[in-house]
């Protein structure tokens, strides 16, 4: 197994995230293939399961990933599956694993699929179908992890990267997997206004923020970083270089800014 990257490289500049293509022919062409079972631990650990998370799988096949979370890591889960064997089959080995109870299997279409309630979901599906999901997976709570199996999501870049070899992997001829992972970011763009005058404007793409302020006649600007909801400027900025968001403020401390709709503090 190796670690092929971590941390990415800032953009030039903040831009907002591309379109999604039209959606894509029939989702039920992604065929089953299984992820190797030392894949599948792989993509859990990149994820960072523990108990307390609720892990949902889109296009679950046999059941292994939701089965192995709550197996191996104590987590709960859903699977959902469109193929009625397939479903049937995740439920038997559900209980043969003594985990009927964490692992739940839903024979539904995962475009329908209410994933409010994840802490983390997982992917094995086409790329095409991963773009259709973006903007469902980009509402989900800050914090909550991704993570794909082989495919990306375009240009919401991946926080990290893994690339592990797959000797039983069923297609392809390299026998390696990349597993990607991403963090949901809070939602920042626009503009915050804090105590004393403090006024920021926040462009942002995906968890790649820039900032910007003026200072007397002079005007700056800062990238900055989002983990989830944990902001981190990346430079000199005039206070705090790490920032919590909650809803609709920003906080450092004691320092506070406020989301405004309008055009001005
Ligand atoms: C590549 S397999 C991955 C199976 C499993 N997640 C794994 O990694 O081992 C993709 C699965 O998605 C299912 N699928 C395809 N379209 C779907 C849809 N619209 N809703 C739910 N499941 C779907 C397929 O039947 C197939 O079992």
């Amino acid at each position: 197994m190796a670690l092929a990257a971590a941390v990415l490289p800032l953009p030039a500049a903040a831009q907002p995230p591309s379109q999604p293509p039209p959606l894509p022919p029939l989702a039920e062409e992604v065929p089953f293939i299984t992820t190797p079972d030392n894949v599948t631990l792989a993509l859990l650990r990149l994820a960072g399961v523990r108990r307390g998370d609720h892990v949902i799988d889109l296009g679950s096949g046999d059941g292994r990933i939701v089965i192995t979370a709550a197996r191996r890591f104590g987590a709960s889960g859903l699977g959902v599956e469109i193929v009625p064997e397939l479903v049937a089959r995740s439920r038997a080995a559900a209980a043969s694993a003594g985990v009927a109870a964490k692992a739940e299997f839903l024979e539904q279409d995962l475009f329908k699929t209410d994933l409010s309630r994840a802490t983390v979901v997982t992917m094995y599906l086409l790329p095409e179908v991963n773009l259709q999901l973006r903007p469902a997976l980009l509402a989900l709570a800050p914090g909550t992890r991704i993570v794909s199996h082989d495919w990306d999501l375009g240009d919401w870049l991946p926080d990290e990267t893994l690339v592990v070899d797959a000797p039983a992997k069923t297609i392809g001829r390299e026998k390696k997997s990349r597993l990607y992972r991403w963090v949901v970011p809070a939602p920042l763009a626009g503009l915050w206004c804090g105590d004393g005058g403090l006024q920021w404007r926040i462009s942002q793409q995906y968890q790649f923020v820039q900032l910007s302020w003026q200072q007397g006649p002079r005007g700056w600007t800062l990238p900055g970083r989002l983990d989830g909801a944990a902001l981190q400027l990346v430079g000199a900025a005039p206070g705090p270089l790490r920032w919590q968001a909650r809803g609709d403020e920003l906080v450092a401390g004691a320092q506070r800014l406020r989301r405004r709709g309008g055009e001005g503090c």
